[in-house]
């Protein structure tokens, strides 16, 4: 059956969180396809809300999403705070409660109470099981920007990179990036590993390099066909950035530890950037990373390491650095489905996110 199909855009409301689902951009391709799309005013968003409506959003308060008709289709990215009043839309947004996460059944439980619906933005996949749209590129990219800029604050001031915000955009990071590379003495610039090169996140990372103005050949892009032969690398002691980036399956051969890089003789090694930031799991690849970093605090010094120090970057949430990139692109990937959600019914993107939902369910009872 198809669907007259009515959109309602949520304000965010974690703190810092600028990115949104829809864009102007999507919004008017949805409009162009006969969708309605309400959107809240949303001071915190990337785009400013005037930007929605000259493309034929009708713009609604923020919030207003609570008391909107039924039949609006609801559409956010992160979590809804937590409160426990049924809801009784359909949603897509991330909801985080099928991986056993804590306090699962309380976010879940109030789908059903209603008699609402989540479809989570995590586990729409298409025919290979690859997901639809991902932040991953600009995870990498933003964390790519900050090794960069850490290692050219250290070697001006010596000390690591301090608190940094979210850029307007891309073009004004590489800028503000590019120019304290260049002040380094000698005309110094960064060399770098990338390992998960040719992934989401990894594409992201060599894409920042080339931009800062790395030569093609001072990065190093491996795969898995690279790290086949099991780690732990010297080839990343002789870089200045190490970036991990891979998508972690299984128990695999660390790519770098604490007595390797003790043991090494000399190194080039400066900065780790942990974009896989798999420290909570017990395979994870870059046992030097042992714990997370915050934007407010993007940079700690790896524990147990002699000699020069090596700073490391692991943060989350990094596309949060690029918040209007990094919307544009998950949106624009998101679209195809998006425009399906008229024939949710038997659309397959859709049909499995709704049996992923109900199996949940069954699961709480
Ligand atoms: N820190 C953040 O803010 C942030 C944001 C988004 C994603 N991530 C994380 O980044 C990771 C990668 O995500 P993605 O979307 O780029 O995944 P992806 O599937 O697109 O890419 C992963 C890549 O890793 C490679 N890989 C896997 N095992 C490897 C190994 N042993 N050696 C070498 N390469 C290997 C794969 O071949 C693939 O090319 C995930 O763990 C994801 O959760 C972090």
């Amino acid at each position: 059956m198809s669907h007259n199909t009515i959109l309602h855009l949520r304000t965010e409301t974690k703190p810092f969180e600028h990115r949104s689902a829809l864009t102007p951009a999507t919004t008017k391709a949805l409009i162009d396809d006969g969708y309605t799309v309400y959107v809240e005013r949303s001071p915190p968003r990337i785009f400013d809300d005037e930007e929605f409506e000259k493309v034929g959003a009708i713009l609604v308060p923020e919030h207003s999403w609570k008391e909107a008709p039924k039949d609006r289709i609801i559409i956010g990215l992160k979590e809804l705070e937590v409160e426990d009043f049924p809801l009784v839309h359909e949603h897509v947004q991330f909801a985080h409660c099928y991986k056993n996460q804590f306090g699962w059944e309380d976010v879940l439980a109030r789908f059903p109470a209603g008699n609402g619906t989540l479809y989570d933005l995590e586990f729409l996949q298409d025919e290979t099981g690859r997901r639809v749209a991902a932040f991953g590129f600009y995870a990498g990219f933003a964390g790519a920007a900050l090794g960069a800029w850490d290692w050219a604050t250290r070697q001006l001031t010596g000390k690591p990179l301090g608190q940094v915000e979210p850029f307007q955009n891309e073009a004004e990071l590489i800028k503000t990036i590019k120019a304290d590379i260049a002040k380094v003495p000698g005309g110094k610039v960064p060399s770098a590993m990338v390992i998960g090169a040719l992934g989401r996140c990894g594409k992201g990372a060599v894409d920042c390099f080339q931009k800062l103005g790395v030569a093609d050949s001072d990065i190093l892009k491996w795969d898995i066909n690279e790290t086949k032969k099991g780690g732990p690398f010297k080839e990343a002691l002789d870089v200045d950035i190490f970036v991990n980036c891979i998508y972690l399956t299984q128990k695999i051969a660390p790519f770098l530890t604490v007595d390797q890089i003790n043991e090494a003789s000399d190194r080039k090694l400066k900065v780790i950037v942990d974009v896989s930031a798999d420290f909570t799991n017990p395979n994870n690849p870059v046992p030097v990373v042992d714990r997370d970093s915050t934007f407010k605090d993007p940079v700690y010094t790896a524990n147990g390491i002699t000699g020069q120090p090596i700073d490391v970057v692991a943060i989350d949430h990094l596309p949060t650095l690029l918040p209007r990139e990094a919307s544009e692109a998950f949106s624009a990937d998101l679209l195809p489905s998006l425009k399906e959600l008229k024939n949710r019914d038997s659309s397959r993107v859709w049909t499995d996110a709704k049996k992923l939902f109900d199996d949940f369910v069954e699961k709480l009872n």
